[in-house]
């Protein structure tokens, strides 16, 4: 479909970088970036974008790939789909050829409800732009609120016809298919089988995905009546969750990164006129309440929220709420009331951006100050019961706040504006998150510390056997990781009396051969004796392994295995191993010393342990003691035997 030659040009344009940085606020961490990864939930970075090897990786939940998968991954695309997305960014032209009853047909759902969906905006624009009925009332309307014939443009605010059905014949005349009239919403089909639009008659918001598609409507009546939502919003589909999506994030995000932080507001008015003031780093959660998965997305730029609510009641009920959400996501939040029966959109209104930035900076309260300012006349009131509830409202927030420090500089502050003992206030605040079992920080602790505990623990016991607690298949990956990374490294193999000194591919592969072992998983098997070939090839054992013909193996599956090694930062990091030990092990040559004897030691235990077991069940399942079970029990003790043999040459080694 799209020629080699543009793939190869997409591939060469396209920076690791960049393209992750449209996504996520990436940070300059020695030679490569970093991020909290966008594919899973987590609050201190393990997603690693390396711009030399052109991939990323997410030590966390283990996603991985270069800058097309990264996009078919984020933006659930397919392959030419990403390549597609790909070329648009770095203006490369992809050859398309005209899109046929028969293309639509075989694009994806969700793929054809993004190109409706961006036609049905073209469409809306177009009738304000050049229908009288658009001019009149639509064009009209956004004038008359003085909403600038730039902001019109980038927004792509539209106006759909007011005939009932007219923007639906005209999509199905265009070749749209009902059926995804329907999914988007943009259509409705009454019982009696006749169609109208969902939009009839209203100026339309498009929403936009995080990269720039429209994926949904907000459409804005222009009657006054009550009977008549103010606003209709797209519906769920395939391609708009509500809850997950920030109104103007895709035209926020440059300046969100660039002032570290993001501005949250109601509505989509509210978002404009801020733009059109200059202020940009805005957006909305229009037609939800917040939710934890916006300020998520929020997260992934900027960890500062100032929300600026309506200066109405509702709107600052809503502020609370939201505090108490974006503090337990960890996020710093501040606060900007606005003078009563504003809102963000009145408010910016004829004001410069400058006004507006003196303005927000000037009235910016962190909560604590907004909640007791709000409550102030409760706290001030000597009534000793609802100074009680303030405090336990103020306590509420503070617990939820998942850092240590910040907790702590606000349970200062409020102990201030309170009038109340820091140290009371301290108990309060540690009685409530005890009471609420574990909060969240730390529960992702443990469980990061289960994660990065050595996966194999071992206990050498007094018999002398070794007790392994994890898959073969996992220690098959730690012994390939070692002759990748570490293969040409020499490490002594013997004792100190006895000092063996050999290289780590040497140890590990003439152990594997001295037991006649073979890898099990398929794919380590493959890059193993890929590797132990190379090996062999290799003339002066002085020089570096040629480790690019593995990453750049014909078999995706070897290439992406082998950089997944090369990115792991757990290999011979300090761990309970060696502290348990109790050996002095200061780098990682001495680490290696151990662990590489270590990896094969449990790796053969465990490979004994399973022939141990599948004799035993073969012994349980026989009827009677025949010389079949006598051979078995011989077997096992065999094996028993062996397996004392290889610990004890561990810890000879070892000690
Ligand atoms: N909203 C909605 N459905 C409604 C009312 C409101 O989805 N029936 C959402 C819209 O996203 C709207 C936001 O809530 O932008 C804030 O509502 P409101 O303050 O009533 O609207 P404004 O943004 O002030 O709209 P306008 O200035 O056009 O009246
Ligand atoms: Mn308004």
């Amino acid at each position: 479909m799209i020629d080699q030659s543009t793939v190869d040009r997409i591939y060469a344009a396209a920076d690791i970088v960049e393209v992750v940085s449209d996504f996520v606020n990436l940070r300059k961490k020695g030679v490569n970036y970093q991020a909290c990864c966008p594919f899973h939930e987590e609050k201190t970075p393990s997603f690693v974008v390396s711009p030399s090897k052109g991939v990323y990786k997410c030590f966390g939940c283990g996603k991985g790939g270069n800058a097309v998968s990264f996009v078919m991954e984020h933006e659930n695309l397919g392959y030419v789909e990403a390549l597609r997305f790909l070329g648009r960014k770095y203006g490369i032209e992809v050859e398309e050829r005209e899109q046929t009853d028969e293309d639509r047909r075989r694009n994806d759902d969700r793929e054809s409800m993004m190109v409706l969906s961006s036609w049905a905006s073209d469409y809306f624009v177009e009738t304000m732009n050049d229908t009288d009925e658009g001019i009149n009332v639509g064009l009209g309307y956004f004038r008359e609120r003085a909403f600038s014939e730039a902001v019109i443009k980038r927004f792509g605010l539209g106006y759909c016809p007011s005939q009932g059905s007219q923007f639906t014949e005209k999509a199905l005349t265009s070749g749209f298919k009902e059926e995804f009239l329907i999914r988007t919403g943009l259509t409705i089909k009454r019982d009696n089988g006749t169609y109208y639009d969902r939009f009839s008659g209203r100026v339309m918001f498009p929403i936009h995905s995080i990269s720039g598609r429209v994926i949904a409507f907000g459409g804005r009546t222009l009657r006054t009546d009550k009977k008549t939502a103010k606003y209709l919003n797209s519906p769920e589909s395939e391609i708009y969750h509500k809850s997950n999506v920030l109104y103007g994030l895709f035209f926020a995000k440059k300046a969100i990164t660039k002032e570290d932080c993001c501005i949250l507001v109601e509505g989509y008015t509210d978002v404009l006129s801020l733009h059109q003031s200059g202020v940009e780093n805005v957006v909305a959660s229009s037609g939800t309440s917040l939710t934890v998965e916006q300020i998520r997305l929020i997260s992934r730029f900027t960890k500062n929220i100032t929300v600026i609510y309506d200066g109405d009641s509702a709107g600052i009920k809503a502020s609370l709420r939201g505090i108490d959400m974006i503090l337990r996501e960890g996020l710093n939040v501040r606060v900007v009331p606005l003078p009563e029966n504003e809102d963000p959109d009145s408010f910016a209104r004829g004001k410069s951006s400058t006004e507006l930035r003196e303005y927000i900076r000037g009235h910016e309260q962190d909560f604590i100050s907004f909640k007791t300012k709000l409550l102030s006349a409760d706290v001030g009131s000597g009534d000793p019961i609802k100074r009680a509830a303030v405090i336990s409202d103020i306590v509420d927030s503070l617990s939820v706040i998942p850092e240590a420090i910040p907790r702590n500089i606000f349970i200062r502050e409020s102990s201030t504006l309170l009038g109340i003992d820091e140290a009371l206030l301290v108990s309060e605040v540690s009685k409530r998150r005890r009471d609420k079992a574990l909060s969240r920080e730390e529960t992702e602790f443990l469980r990061k510390r289960e994660k990065n505990l050595p996966q194999t623990e071992f206990v050498p016991v007094a018999n002398g056997t070794v007790v392994s607690g994890s898959g073969v298949e996992t220690l098959e990956y730690e012994l390939i990781s070692y002759l990748l990374r570490y293969g040409m490294k020499t490490i002594n193999f013997g004792t100190d009396d006895e000092p063996n000194e050999i290289k780590v591919a040497e140890a590990i592969i003439g152990e594997m051969k001295d037991d006649g072992i073979e890898l099990q998983n398929s794919l380590y098997r493959n890059i193993y004796t890929e590797f132990v070939s190379l090996y062999d090839k290799m003339t002066d054992l002085a020089q570096e392994f040629p480790l690019g013909s593995l990453t750049g193996h014909p078999d995706p599956e070897i290439c992406n295995t082998v950089v997944d090694v090369m990115m792991r930062t757990d290999l011979l990091k300090p761990s309970g191993l060696w502290e348990r030990n109790e050996i002095a092990v200061e780098n990682e040559e001495d680490r290696l010393h151990i662990a590489v004897p270590r990896a094969i030691t449990l790796y053969k235990t465990k490979i004994i342990e399973n022939m141990i077991k599948s004799l035993s069940d073969r012994l349980t399942e026989l009827a009677e003691f025949n010389s079949e079970a006598e051979e078995i029990l011989k077997q096992i003790d065999m094996l028993n035997q062996t397996r004392k043999h290889i610990s004890e040459k561990f810890s000879r080694i070892l000690l």
